[in-house]
């Protein structure tokens, strides 16, 4: 295995979940937070996780305490420079991007292959922020990371195949699957399942169904986990929102386009379960 120390950049939602993962699949992982409070919130993310785990009886109890052991955080980027993998799950702002993978790139390791969790922005412009483009990839996880299998494993023109295969071997180390794919705004899963929620709403602020109707109507007839109003709560209003502006900016098709009631409910604060509020009351177990 050519990967075997993690670094991780950002410890919200995603990166918690993607640096749990890494450390509980054995894998020595340093987590790299701006600041000690969003450490400390994701740290405490992550265990609240493993215990829930345990409640369930799903993880024993020395399975926890060896994934924290595997797990460091840290405010400083050069505590990452001899990762043979990091991958950035920071905010989809560009710029923060460009500063980070220019300044890991002078510290790093040559051998360290260098990832994004990047839904939506380009990865080979992100390549372009480093001498090694390919040693550039694409690993874009999946809300809730322990619990979603799959991980689309994206390369660039210019990524190497070894790279790509050392990339899917980490993916099958940690217990998920790799769908490979190539460079295109959302790749495969948000390709087709940002119109599905876009679609969902412009339907509700039609008024064809009840909010319950919609969700329902694709849970029990099609089987799906959640219904795509609960899910755009889940993923949160702000969230599809700025996806779906990427998306209509590249491809200039209507259905990419994000209807008035979903960009007026984001101006509104209403983003979902992360402010309490979307199409759905998250103060209530379950959200009514
Ligand atoms: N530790 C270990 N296992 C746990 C756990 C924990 N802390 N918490 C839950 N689990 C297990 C449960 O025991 C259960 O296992 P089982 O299937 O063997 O019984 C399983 O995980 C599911 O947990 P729950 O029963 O508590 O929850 P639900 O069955 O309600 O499922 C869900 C929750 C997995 C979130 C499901 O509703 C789902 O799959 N929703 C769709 C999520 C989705 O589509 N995500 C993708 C969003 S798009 C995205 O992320 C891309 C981005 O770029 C926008």
């Amino acid at each position: 295995m050519a990967i075997q120390k993690v670094g991780v950049l950002g410890c919200g939602l995603m990166g918690a979940g993607i640096a749990q993962v890494s450390a509980q699949a054995g894998f020595p992982t340093v987590v790299r937070e701006v600041s000690p409070n969003a450490l400390e919130k994701g740290m405490g993310s992550i265990a609240k996780f493993l215990q829930g785990g345990v409640d369930k009886g799903k993880l024993a109890a020395a399975d926890k305490e060896k994934t924290l052991a595997n797990l460091s955080g840290t405010a400083e980027l050069k505590d990452l420079a001899d990762c043979d993998l990091i991958i950035e799950a920071v905010t989809e702002n560009l710029g923060l991007k460009r500063e980070l993978f220019g300044t890991l790139d002078g510290l790093c390791k040559p051998g360290t292959v260098f990832a994004s969790n990047t839904s939506s922005l380009s990865i080979t412009e992100m390549s372009t922020f480093t001498k090694r483009p390919e040693r550039f990839i694409g690993l874009h996880f999946f809300n809730p990371v322990p619990l979603m299998k799959l991980v689309e494993v994206v390369k660039t023109v210019r990524t190497d195949a070894a790279v790509v295969a050392d990339a899917n071997a980490w993916c099958m180390a940690i217990g998920k699957t790799a769908v490979n794919c190539g460079d295109s705004t959302g790749f495969v899963v948000n390709r087709l399942l940002v119109p599905y929620m876009l679609d969902a709403v412009r339907v509700f602020e039609q008024g064809l169904a009840s909010r319950d109707d919609i969700d329902n109507a694709m849970k029990l007839g099609c089987g799906y986990p959640m219904g795509p109003l609960l899910l755009t709560d889940y993923v949160g209003l702000d969230t599809t929102y700025y996806i779906s502006e990427i998306f209509f900016d590249e491809f200039k098709e209507a259905r990419f386009a994000a209807p008035p009631l979903l960009k007026r409910m984001v101006l509104a604060g209403l983003h979902g379960r992360k402010t309490g509020r979307g199409f759905y009351d998250w103060s209530q177990n379950p959200p009514a």
